[in-house]
């Protein structure tokens, strides 16, 4: 299912071999250059040797024009620009791409522990949050998987659509679904791991962490049908451990099924939709013996909302705000480029400033000044009293 194109091959790669061919050095028409000099195809020596010398040359002299269509960021951004360099199809029903990111001059990378996140600022000016899903042994690279969400906000649609080669500017990974170690950070002994669809990219690296460790651990894998979800293979290969359980087979899954054999010893490590984790968290109940750690990859519902009014300040527009549905939902019915990314009140992207009206905070990032400056996270916070609150928008 991988797709591959002529972007594969890389600035240096492909400039040389133009060059090469322009020159009437390498007589070899485009059909019959393999797609990348590292490719399977292994007739034409010459081609292999000309690899091996620019793989040699590469670093020292040629960096330069690995990095001459970099784009730059200011120092100490927190982000940098790297190269998409490898894009795979990883479900069935062609919803779900592994993207591969990797930095021009293939320096190794900022490391990561499983569980991590990076922020990808695709082209548009739109940030989302992937976790990572690779092997944090490979310090080249990261990989994210990505599903497409075609009534969302166009951010994994467009993401979807980067090109192998093209150039991204991708956040230091952070970590906000540590995995404490049985036997050093955790007092538990077992680890269970439940992953709801595209859940699965923060518990893949945990689960081959706990494998490689001989740490006793079990998976259970949920999803609608088994044409979507992703990395299949690669759960399925775990063997009897992972189990793989599909509404379409089974229908929705009870709290029993998802905490089957969970006890006192056990930490619970979950990724999926809201439902999915609400059910666990009702499941593992007042048991405050059971370690329950979790991430979302969609907003949490709206607990104790009321309806409001939000009033955007600059044009005088009245939205209203249902009691069930966030600020930042309510604005983007009229202002559908509010920047957000997170959506759970812990990014910070959608930050407005207030102008007037009681704000419930409902996050826990903002700091008590940026509070009394106005600040507001819209995906989380509401009115606190019912009141309109005016925004400077
Ligand atoms: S979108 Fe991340 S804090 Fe609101």
């Amino acid at each position: 299912m991988k797709e591959i194109g002529m972007e594969e091959i890389g600035p240096v790669r492909r400039r040389v071999r133009n060059a090469l061919i322009q020159s009437g050095i390498l007589k070899t028409s485009s059909r019959d250059v393999p797609l990348t000099l590292y490719t399977q195809d292994r007739r034409d020596r010459g081609l292999r040797v000309i690899g091996a010398v620019i793989d040699y040359l590469a670093p020292p002299l040629v960096r330069s024009i690995f990095q001459d269509d970099a784009p730059e960021l200011a120092e100490n951004s927190g982000r940098r620009v790297l190269r998409l360099i490898d894009r795979q199809i990883v479900a069935r029903d062609d919803n779900v791409c592994q993207l591969t990111f990797a930095a021009a001059d293939n320096a190794k990378l900022t490391p990561w522990h499983a569980g991590a996140h990076i922020d990808l600022h695709l082209p548009s000016g739109r940030v989302r949050q992937y976790s990572l899903c690779g092997d944090p042994r490979r310090e080249r690279e990261y990989r994210i998987g990505v599903r497409r969400i075609a009534d969302g906000g166009g951010g994994s649609i467009e993401a979807h659509a980067l090109e192998v080669g093209q150039f991204v500017e991708i956040s230091e990974p952070r970590n906000a679904f540590m995995m404490p170690l049985p036997g050093s950070a955790s007092a538990k002994k077992k680890l269970r791991f439940i992953a709801g669809g595209i859940g699965i990219t923060p518990i893949l690296p945990m689960t081959r962490l706990a494998d490689r460790l001989g740490l006793e651990w079990s998976m259970l894998y949920t999803g609608r049908h088994k044409d979507s979800l992703p990395f299949l293979d690669e759960v399925e290969a775990f063997g009897p451990r992972a189990r793989v359980r599909t509404d379409a087979e089974h229908g929705l899954p009870s709290p029993e099924e998802l905490l089957d054999g969970v006890d006192g010893d056990t930490a619970v490590y979950v990724c999926g939709p809201p439902p999915m984790i609400e059910t666990i968290r009702r499941g593992v109940g007042a048991d405050s013996s059971v370690e329950l750690h979790y991430e979302r990859f969609s907003p949490p519902p709206v607990v104790n909302g009321s309806a409001f009014e939000a009033v955007l300040g600059r044009s005088g527009e009245v939205v209203e705000v249902g009691a069930d549905e966030s600020v930042l939902t309510a604005l983007r019915r009229v202002k559908p480029n509010v920047g957000y990314s997170c959506q759970q009140g812990f990014c910070g992207t959608c930050s407005q400033r207030v102008l007037d009206g009681a704000v419930d905070h409902r996050d826990s990032t903002l700091t008590d000044l940026q509070r009394e400056q106005g600040q507001m996270l819209v995906c989380v916070s509401r009115s606190k009293d019912g009141g309109r609150l005016t925004l400077d928008l």
